[in-house]
């Protein structure tokens, strides 16, 4: 399969006060192949979001980027604000955190989804494209409140994510709804124009069990039916596992492991991902000791050697390299 994006030693940092700098991501390189679910996971503030917010160049403005992040025969990092926005919704799609803070309670389902139509110019109203004109009042009142756009286009992407009647939710709004809905209508607001990349970020995160699986089947869905590739963001490991055809696990910043969820789950090379499993209910609930370090002075040589109960004098002094062999990566001098 061929590389879809390439990320290159990207780094970001924050300016805190005055002294503080704080190194949320520490040359990062991965890359996302045409269609692949790759699946990056890590305790809370490894640095997920700011890769993913990275990729949408939605980081703030105190933010400092550098590296390369190639979509195709581009740099995300060096594109202008215009380019980028030609591109956002389009080509890559972001589904954030929280789907009830990621709508606008004060418009429409139906308004909404249409968003992405309107941004890209794909705004072909009926009457403009001659389709033929459906007749009730029902169908008119949508059509006001979604600003003639293209109603079809809507419908198939509700459609999609397995609404039978799509019509009747496109007046409905989000406070109608449940999360798990709403979720539903982010996926398809995400993927309304066939992004190359969609990015998921904790899209399970809150929903409860029976939500948790309708997603999956809404993923897996995408991954059968549409050519677009997935970077899946998550805490959960049994979702990742059953979704991902990659896995990166990240800490403090950066990446220690890449593997395929088989060989990871089975066979995890690096202590960390060992404790990260281990942690986990069904293998003991046993957790990985001490917490992990300040971004702003992270320690010396290996990044995981306060913790690791592996370590050596090495460790504490040299910094390892992320090593590729037998299509794995591990960053660590004692992995094979
Ligand atoms: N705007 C910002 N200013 C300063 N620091 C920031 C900013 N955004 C993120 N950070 C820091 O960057 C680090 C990584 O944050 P990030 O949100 O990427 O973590 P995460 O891995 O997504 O965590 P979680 O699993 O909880 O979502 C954290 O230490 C966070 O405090
Ligand atoms: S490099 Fe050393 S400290 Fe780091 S994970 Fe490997 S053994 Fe542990
Ligand atoms: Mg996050």
């Amino acid at each position: 399969m061929n590389t879809l994006l390439e990320i290159k030693d990207l780094n970001v940092s924050f300016q805190g006060n005055e002294t503080e700098t704080v190194t949320a991501v520490s040359c990062l390189s991965f890359s996302i192949r045409e269609k692949e679910t790759l699946a990056l996971v890590g305790e809370t503030g490894c640095g997920k979001s700011v890769v993913a917010h990275a990729i949408m160049r939605l980081l703030p403005p105190e933010s400092r980027v550098k590296g390369r992040i190639e979509f195709g025969s581009k740099n995300l990092l060096e594109l202008s604000e215009k380019e980028m926005a030609k591109l956002r919704g389009k080509e890559i799609s972001i589904i954030f955190q929280n789907p009830s803070l990621a709508l606008n309670p004060v418009y429409s389902i139906g308004h909404q989804l249409a968003e992405p139509l309107r941004i890209h110019g794909q705004e072909m109203g009926w009457k403009e494209k001659g389709e033929k004109k459906e007749k009730g009042k029902k169908k008119e009142k949508l059509e006001r409140k979604m600003g003639n756009t293209n109603l079809s286009k809507v419908a198939r992407a509700l459609k999609r994510v397995g609404f039978s009647n799509p019509r009747e939710y496109m007046g409905y709004y989000p406070s109608w709804c449940s999360g798990g809905m709403n979720q539903r209508f982010l996926i398809a607001a995400s993927t309304m124009l066939d992004p190359f990349l969609l990015i998921a970020d904790e899209p399970s995160k809150g929903l409860d069990r029976d939500r948790v699986s309708e997603l999956e089947n809404e993923l897996k869905g995408l991954k059968e039916k549409s050519e677009t590739a997935l970077l899946l963001i998550s805490h959960d490991l049994g979702f990742v596992r059953r979704l991902a055809d990659r896995v990166a696990v990240m800490y403090a910043g950066e990446i220690v492991e890449i593997a395929d969820p088989s060989s990871l789950f089975e066979k995890p090379l690096h202590p960390y991902t060992r404790g990260l499993l281990d942690s986990l209910p069904e293998r003991g609930f046993v957790p990985i000791p001490g917490s992990s370090p300040s971004l702003s002075s992270p320690p010396a040589g290996c990044r995981f050697h306060p913790r690791c109960p592996i370590k050596e004098k090495r460790c504490m002094q040299e910094r390892p390299e992320l090593k590729e062999s037998n299509g794995r990566a591990v960053r660590c001098f004692l992995c094979p």
